[in-house]
């Protein structure tokens, strides 16, 4: 296994908006970021990811760019950027942006030309189809529902945007295009940035002709329509010639539609594409067939074999994403761990989870205190455009509202971004005045002060355990092999480099449990846990996790 760099990193994805305010607006900023600086080398990071924090009108939080080298005001500005790249560096921290290159927002100028007139210089920066009887073009639902078509007046047709209506799809055809977005690349890494998380990368290529959609499942609408283009593959290996390979950068796609039959090739290190790809099927493991929204059970099987099969695959020369929530998701610990009666306990066991598995870790903000779902009594609470969106539609389709209301629950992306808990006081010591988005209310109880000096908490043992990784490269590189695949409670597995063994168990589930194993346990050592229990074999206690070395 050839080693590199943003392998090894462990990554801590900031989504700015709600880490810290410094300007008292209720809104996270740069400075804020500056400000925790030792917060995050203290969690023993490497690499911090930022979510989009470039001039935007914040349909989608800064997901829909007017101005790729512009930073927002609202963070502070492009100095306040410089200020943060050079701090993290003096700090030997790696910063990776947010490389939004699928759409724009419609306020870009870019935009704002092409729906001027056909004949517009812009005009093919963007897809654009006209209908008869003035229906949209086909029958394209977009991520965040309704159609993916919306009627321009002054060239009376429509354009193309699979998210909001403010946020059109570049056209990659457009060799353009293609130069603006590499030139924008170069810009970044000019200055110094290490990296770019490339959101929806698996979208830009488009199937010229707009076919209708003959699935009544959606991802397979995403796999088959809108992800994974005829040209995806041209594409990213002439940005990775033209750019990405003249620095050192980590790259990291963000893919709708890439699963078990395509993920290698967006990421074998022969093809020149990219380091990894964020795939989602852990992620939508709950997700029935008309979308998140329609939620499913899922098992520990199910939830065991999306790692066991992604591993397979990588190991076949690619390198993968170890993540178990982002501002996108509910939070890990209430939808893959519990959130109650063995909160502190079950947060460990999937910190433990993340950091022993193979592939680069990502941590997402407020994760390593635990932070959990939210749960707003009324809809106006929420802030999300997808949230809002799917409410909308569900008004529309007639459906129970105090059903969907707990849907929203459980599913909503504010759930991630509530601001982050640094203390108990007002506000959770986020910000002085009232935040964009409702603290959640148990900030008193779970918060970066309260957890800061006090050994047993959830906030040190990720900072151990994170240590411990990069003290043990077995835990990066080392052969992964999943034991007792079936079983219903346990998630056990094997990594070993030649050198070393460590084997890793999991009791994933609130009844406590003795793990009947053809391992032989008097060949292992205990070496870790996330209780405060000595028994060394494989009894288990509810969430309990244990890491042993081969002796
Ligand atoms: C990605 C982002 C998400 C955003 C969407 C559209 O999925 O992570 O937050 O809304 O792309 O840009």
């Amino acid at each position: 296994m050839n080693r590199a760099w943003w392998k090894e990193s462990v990554v801590y994805q900031i989504y700015p908006r709600s880490f810290k305010d410094t300007t008292g607006n209720g809104l996270g900023d740069i400075y804020g970021i500056i400000e925790k600086l030792d917060y995050i080398k203290a969690l023993n990071v490497d690499v911090v990811w930022i979510c989009p924090v470039y001039e935007s009108p914040n349909n989608d939080n800064g997901y829909d760019i007017s101005d790729y080298r512009t930073i927002s005001e609202e963070f502070g500005g492009n100095s306040a950027f410089d200020l943060l790249l050079k701090k993290m560096h003096d700090k030997g921290l790696k910063l990776v942006m947010d490389l939004v290159a699928n759409h724009t927002s419609d306020q870009h100028e870019w935009f704002q030309q092409a729906k001027k007139t056909k004949t517009n210089p812009y005009r093919d920066y963007y897809h654009w189809k006209s209908s008869k009887n003035g229906e949209a073009p086909n029958n394209w639902q977009s991520i965040f529902g309704g159609t993916v078509w919306s009627h321009n007046e002054t060239t009376n047709d429509f354009y193309l945007h699979l998210f909001t209506k403010e946020q059109p799809d570049l056209n990659w055809e457009n060799p353009k295009v293609r130069q603006e977005i590499y030139d924008v690349v170069r810009f970044w890494a000019n200055k110094g940035v290490d990296g770019f998380r490339m959101d929806v990368i698996s979208l830009i290529s488009k199937q010229k002709e707009f076919p209708n959609t003959i699935y009544d499942n959606y991802q397979d609408t995403i796999k088959n329509y809108y992800a994974n283009g005829p040209k995806i593959h041209e594409y990213l290996q002439e940005m990775n010639k033209e750019v990405l390979s003249k620095y050192d950068l980590m790259t990291v796609g963000e893919g709708p539609g890439i699963d078990l039959d395509n993920g290698l090739d967006y990421v074998h290190h022969d093809r020149g594409e990219l380091n990894m790809v964020f795939h989602f099927d852990h992620m939508f493991i709950d997700a029935g067939p008309k979308g998140k929204y329609d939620i499913v059970d899922f098992d520990l099987n199910d939830f065991k074999s999306v790692f066991n099969q992604w591993d397979q695959l990588l190991k076949q020369g690619g390198w993968g994403s170890i993540f178990l929530g982002n501002h996108d998701f509910s939070r890990m610990v209430s939808r893959f761990g519990n959130d109650k009666k063995f909160h502190k306990r079950s947060a460990k066991a999937l910190a433990m989870l993340l950091l022993t598995l193979r592939g680069t870790v990502y941590i997402y903000q407020g994760d390593e205190i635990g932070m959990t779902n939210v749960a707003y009594p009324s809809i106006n609470d929420y802030n999300d455009v997808e949230t809002l969106q799917a409410w909308q539609e569900a008004q529309m389709n007639g459906e129970d509202m105090d059903v969907f209301l707990k849907k929203v629950h459980l599913q909503s992306r504010d759930n991630a971004r509530t601001p982050m808990q640094w203390d108990k006081s007002l506000h959770a010591g986020f910000s002085n005045s009232k935040p964009w988005l409702t603290v959640n209310s148990n900030y008193k109880t779970i918060n970066v002060k309260s957890q800061d000096n006090d050994p047993l908490s959830i906030l040190n043992f990720y900072r151990d355990m994170i240590l411990f990784r990069k003290e043990n490269l077995c835990l990066v590189y080392g052969d992964y092999e999943c034991l007792d695949e079936h079983h219903q409670q346990i998630f056990a597995y094997r990594r070993n480099d030649g050198q070393r063994e460590f084997l890793v168990v999991h009791n994933m589930s609130c009844d406590p449990i003795t793990w009947r194993s053809t391992v032989n346990h008097h060949q292992y050592t205990l070496l870790k846990t996330n209780t405060e229990s000595t028994q060394i074999g494989f009894e288990f206690e509810p969430w309990q996790s244990k890491i042993f070395i081969k002796t």
